[in-house]
């Protein structure tokens, strides 16, 4: 049975309302993303930032899983009844996987209703709105920030990431432009390996042709499409 490791970025959830990076002019809801998604930001100024990340995690509140989301954790499910293995590694900070049933996801720029304390270091689930003064719950000192990987951090669960591409037999990425690194290498270190890569994007991405198969198509009909097939096959 197979090992899958799906990637995905924003593409997957622009049919549930949230804004893709890339696609409006270079703003991201209407910022400069250096403005708002990086430590210097942060530093520069918190209050923009909080301000930023709380109209994100009121905005995700509203928003639903769809067709793509909900298809991926079907056939997680799937393959782990014939005894494969599926591994989602999104670049999303969305936890709309979760809620269309999803198990076994990474999010490796953070996710967007979790928050930590830079003192004490300790982590929240936080649902709400955040400013400079909310105190941490653990330790009360004023220093939370958003638990979301900044340009200039380092991505999360690399290990693991590279770990799961090495046993892989087939490598998936949906619904990302393929700019920013490291995900945009984990084809290279696929493809490095002879394993199969299969693009699925509204365009062809940045790295399009170090694919072994592509198809293009909003994730709302093409993911659902690809599960059906992949499922049959197996
Ligand atoms: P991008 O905005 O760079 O790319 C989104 C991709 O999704 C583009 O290639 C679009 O063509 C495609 N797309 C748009 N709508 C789609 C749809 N309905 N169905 C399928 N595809 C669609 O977003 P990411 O590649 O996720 O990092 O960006 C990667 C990282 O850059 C983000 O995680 C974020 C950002 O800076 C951090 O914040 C650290």
């Amino acid at each position: 049975m197979k090992n899958y490791v799906i990637l995905s970025g924003a593409g997957l959830s622009a049919e549930s309302g949230l804004a893709t990076f890339r696609d409006s002019g270079g703003l991201w809801e209407g910022h400069d993303p250096m403005a708002v998604a990086t430590p210097e930001a942060f530093a520069r100024d918190p209050d923009l930032v909080q301000r930023f990340y709380n109209e994100r995690r009121a905005g995700l509140l509203g928003a639903k899983p769809n067709a793509a989301h909900k298809a991926l954790a079907k056939f997680e499910q799937e393959i782990a009844t014939k005894g494969g293995t599926v591994l989602l590694v999104t670049q999303n900070v969305d936890d709309l996987l979760e809620r269309a049933g999803a198990k076994n996801i990474l999010h490796m720029h953070g996710e967007l209703f979790k928050i930590r304390c830079t003192q004490c270091h300790d982590h929240f689930l936080w649902k709400q709105d955040l400013s400079t003064q909310t105190p941490c719950p653990s330790c009360k000192a004023q220093s939370l920030r958003p638990a979301i990987v900044w340009f200039g951090e380092m991505p999360l669960y690399m290990e693991e990431i590279e770990r799961a591409l090495l046993k892989a037999d087939l490598f998936i990425s949906i619904g990302t432009s393929g700019s920013v690194y490291p995900a945009a290498g984990f084809v290279d270190m696929a493809r490095a390996r002879g394993t199969d890569c299969i693009e699925l994007n509204l365009e062809p991405s940045d790295n399009h042709h170090l694919f072994t198969k592509t198809i293009y198509g909003p994730a709302g009909d093409i993911v659902p499409r690809w599960v059906e097939e992949e499922l049959k096959g197996i």
